[in-house]
């Protein structure tokens, strides 16, 4: 029986990689195995109605203590870190909060992001740049992560993108867009741009992702990928760029039309002589 007053629900979307399948059954049997043996609650692994590459795990915790102890727990992390390396993971509800959003990045990925690339957000609300002095050298000006330097699993960012540019509201421009942020776990937080009558208090598809991922405890960011329907791809307008460069650094940037026209950029390009809070 659960008890609704104290029982956790999180769901989780995880896009498998062709092949992966059975390990992912494997992995997610095994996952169950470790929750019930330790009482921290039960999982389930359900496959998407649709999506055959889609599945949702879904799990309940009997309270969030153990939500916070099974997150903890060093065979559930490891279990958790091969899911990751298999399928591109989103986190649809959370019910316990998550005490570290860089807890699930894969170790060796960790590795990849270089240690004195903090992400943007402490940089900006700490001072913790190098004794010498806070700017980066030469060229290299931004305030995130490394980028992640191979994808481990390729996904479909520009997919996602069109995808959410389908929820796109713009009754006024009628210019849908969509976008798709990665954030250095591997999630995927999407956003469409958001038209009203007043028309300047439009808010772009990327600000929305951005806006979503932070709100949802995602500090690290590797790509961003931005679809329109337009002749050329749409680059993000200036206001975008500079949240994007404040939140996510240099970000892999990839714009895209239907018309399956696309062109891979990195932020520092598109933002040339930033204004951000080293100024300050
Ligand atoms: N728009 C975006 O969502 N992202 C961009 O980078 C450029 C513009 C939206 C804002 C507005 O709803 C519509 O496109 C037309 O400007």
């Amino acid at each position: 029986m659960i008890d609704f007053e104290s029982a956790r629900l999180a769901v989780t979307l995880l896009d498998v990689a062709e092949g992966r399948e059975a390990e992912l059954r494997t992995l997610a049997a095994r996952y169950e195995r470790i929750l019930a043996a330790k009482g921290f609650g039960r999982a389930e692994l359900l496959r998407d109605e649709a999506i055959p590459q889609r599945f949702y795990s879904v799990r309940y915790w009997t309270d969030a203590v153990s939500a916070e102890r099974c997150h903890a727990d060093p065979e559930v992390r490891e279990v958790t870190s091969q899911i990751y390396a298999i399928s591109r993971v989103s986190h649809v509800v959370n019910g316990a909060r998550r005490p570290d959003p860089m807890r699930l990045v894969l170790d060796e990925r960790r590795m990849r992001i270089e240690s004195d690339r903090r992400t943007g957000f402490d940089r900006r609300i700490e001072n913790r740049g190098r004794a010498e002095g806070d700017r980066r050298a030469k060229n290299d000006r931004r305030l995130g992560p490394r980028r992640l330097k191979d994808k481990t699993t390729e996904t479909d960012l520009v997919g996602s993108a069109r995808r959410a540019r389908e929820r796109a509201d713009a009754a006024f421009s009628k210019f849908r867009v969509g976008a798709a942020l990665q954030a250095a776990d591997g999630a995927i937080i999407t956003g469409c741009n958001i038209e009203n009558a007043t028309y300047g208090l439009t808010m772009c598809a990327e600000r929305v992702a951005m806006f979503k991922a932070i709100s949802e405890g995602h500090r690290a960011f590797t790509r961003i990928a931005i679809a329109s329907d337009s002749p050329q791809p749409a680059p993000p307008c200036g206001a975008c760029r500079q949240i994007l460069w404040e939140f996510g650094g240099n970000l892999e940037v990839i714009i895209a039309n239907l018309a399956d026209q696309k062109s891979v950029h990195e932020l520092k390009d598109l933002l040339p002589l930033p204004f951000d809070a080293r100024l300050l």
